[in-house]
């Protein structure tokens, strides 16, 4: 047996993100500017900006849809890995976090793939499934407020096509999944999603250790 998931080190870690992937440059651009501001670290990194972009792509997906937008860098890592006439609808809550990506969608050139609508994302999602859209989308990721996981995780099960794919982020929440002290209301949230998704005969699915752990869960 191979040895478990390596910790990296910060050179270890570095080398991964030098070599591991091809960020695109507007996308480097996008996190340095994010970088200087106070809630950065809600930003996925590059590492798993180049995974998205890749699962996006090995699915041929389409339609996607993002919960949790921050300032856009996974919208555009997303968008970018979408075909010319594919469709990514963002949802967020924040008008002011969300405009610093704007510019960077129009300068690489997917700003016409994203449909950013200002609200809470389950009012948004049920717009979507009350206009049509259930059963039509090929990519769903979920990386917003936590309290709300499960409401977002079931309506991607009813928007997302048998064969498509639900990213949740966040899913190890630095490690107080495992921390019994930890009984804050985001924490709860995300150890009972685990749980479910662990056990739902509706999806297939595997938990990758990258970022702040990241499950991968298929619909069937
Ligand atoms: C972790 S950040 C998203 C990071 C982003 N995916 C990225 O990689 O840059 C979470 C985002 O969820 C948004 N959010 C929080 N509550 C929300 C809600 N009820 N509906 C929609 N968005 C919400 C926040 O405004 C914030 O921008």
């Amino acid at each position: 047996m191979s040895p478990r998931t390596l910790t990296l080190d910060d050179t270890l870690y570095a080398y991964v993100n030098d070599i591991g992937g091809r960020e695109p440059e507007i996308g480097r651009k996008l996190r340095e500017k994010t970088q200087s501001m106070p809630m950065a670290g809600m930003q996925i990194a590059p590492d798993q900006g180049n995974a998205l972009a890749m699962l996006v792509e090995l699915i041929g997906a389409r339609r996607a849809i993002e919960v949790g937008t921050f300032t856009g860098y996974s919208a555009l890592r997303t968008a970018l890995a979408l075909p010319a006439d594919g469709e990514l609808v963002c949802c967020d809550v924040s008008d002011e976090w969300t405009a610093i990506g704007r510019p960077f969608w129009e300068e690489a050139g997917v700003a016409g793939k994203i449909d950013l609508r200002i609200a809470p994302a389950v009012e948004t999602l049920d717009g979507l499934i009350a206009n049509g859209w259930t059963g039509t989308v090929d990519f769903m990721f979920i990386d917003a407020d936590k309290s709300n996981y499960d409401a977002y995780y079931e309506r991607a099960l009813v928007l997302v096509r048998t064969g498509g794919l639900i990213a949740v982020d966040n899913v190890l929440w630095s490690g107080a999944v495992i921390d019994d002290s930890d009984q804050s209301a985001d924490t709860k949230a995300i150890r009972a999603l685990n749980k479910k998704i662990h056990s739902d005969d509706r999806v297939t699915m595997a938990l990758l250790p990258i970022g702040d752990g990241l499950t991968l869960a298929r619909k069937r």
